[in-house]
């Protein structure tokens, strides 16, 4: 088990899918978990203020999420939903619905069983996010805490979001990064925040081969190859 946690824009979802490929293990996006949550909340018109509405669309929400780090796809029922979490309309209300303390602790029941039921049939998984390291895996052996600049992550999040179609300005970009950082960071259930014990990355000058070359060592260093 490897917890990846850390803001947006540091490359934490490429590095996390590439390790999880590398190692042969599981991949776990917990950010998608949040924005599907998050698009269910929008759909149902509920006020992501309301903390009960948005608590109870949590318990009922069919939310399918794939753990396999090249077959990435998360699913409301039977619908594909993996664009529209990432539109501006769910990037913008995220935050408030992963505040409500009822939503963290139905996906933390989620998150630990599908990290059980990976780790049984594939023997490892990478889980990305925001409290792997604090909250759903506290016992992990390896915990990596992914930073940049804020400069780098908005230029990062700006051209993720341009090859992905989606029109916005680094000025935005880089208002919304702060934002969201500073919303997910001060909130009182399971902030942002890294473990006493999790190594801090960098990225700002490094590109992905970087940073997944120290991550690896620091696999071998621990003996967790499988
Ligand atoms: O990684 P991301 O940008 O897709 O995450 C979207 C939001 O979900 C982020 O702003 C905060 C929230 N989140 C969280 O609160 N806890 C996590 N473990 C993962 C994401």
């Amino acid at each position: 088990m490897i917890a990846l946690d850390g803001p947006s824009g540091t490359g934490k979802s490429t590095v996390a899918r590439r390790l999880a490929t590398a190692l042969g293990a599981g991949y776990l996006d917990t950010g998608a978990m949040y924005r599907t949550v998050t698009l269910a909340v929008l759909r149902a018109e509920v006020d992501p203020g309301d903390a009960a509405a948005v608590g109870q669309v949590a318990e009922d929400v069919d939310l399918r999420i794939s753990t396999d780090p090249v077959d990435q796809d998360v699913r409301l029922g039977d619908e594909s939903v993996s664009a529209e979490i990432r539109g501006q309309a769910v990037t913008m209300a995220v935050s408030a619905v992963s505040a409500v303390p009822k939503v963290r602790e139905v996906l933390r029941l989620r998150q630990w069983r599908i990290i059980e039921d990976v780790c049984a049939v594939q023997g490892g998984i990478v889980v990305e996010g925001r409290d792997i390291g604090t909250a759903i895996a506290p016992d992990a052996p390896l915990k990596v805490f992914l930073t940049a600049s804020a400069d780098a992550r908005a230029l990062r999040r700006a051209n993720q979001d341009a090859a992905e179609g989606r029109r916005s300005t680094l000025e935005a970009t880089r208002a919304d990064v702060e934002r969201r950082d500073g919303l997910d960071s001060s909130r009182a259930a399971s902030p942002l925040q890294p473990a006493d014990d999790a190594v801090w990355l960098d990225s700002t000058d490094l590109d992905i081969e970087g940073v997944l070359g120290r991550i690896l060592d620091l696999v071998d260093e621990r003996g967790l190859r499988g």
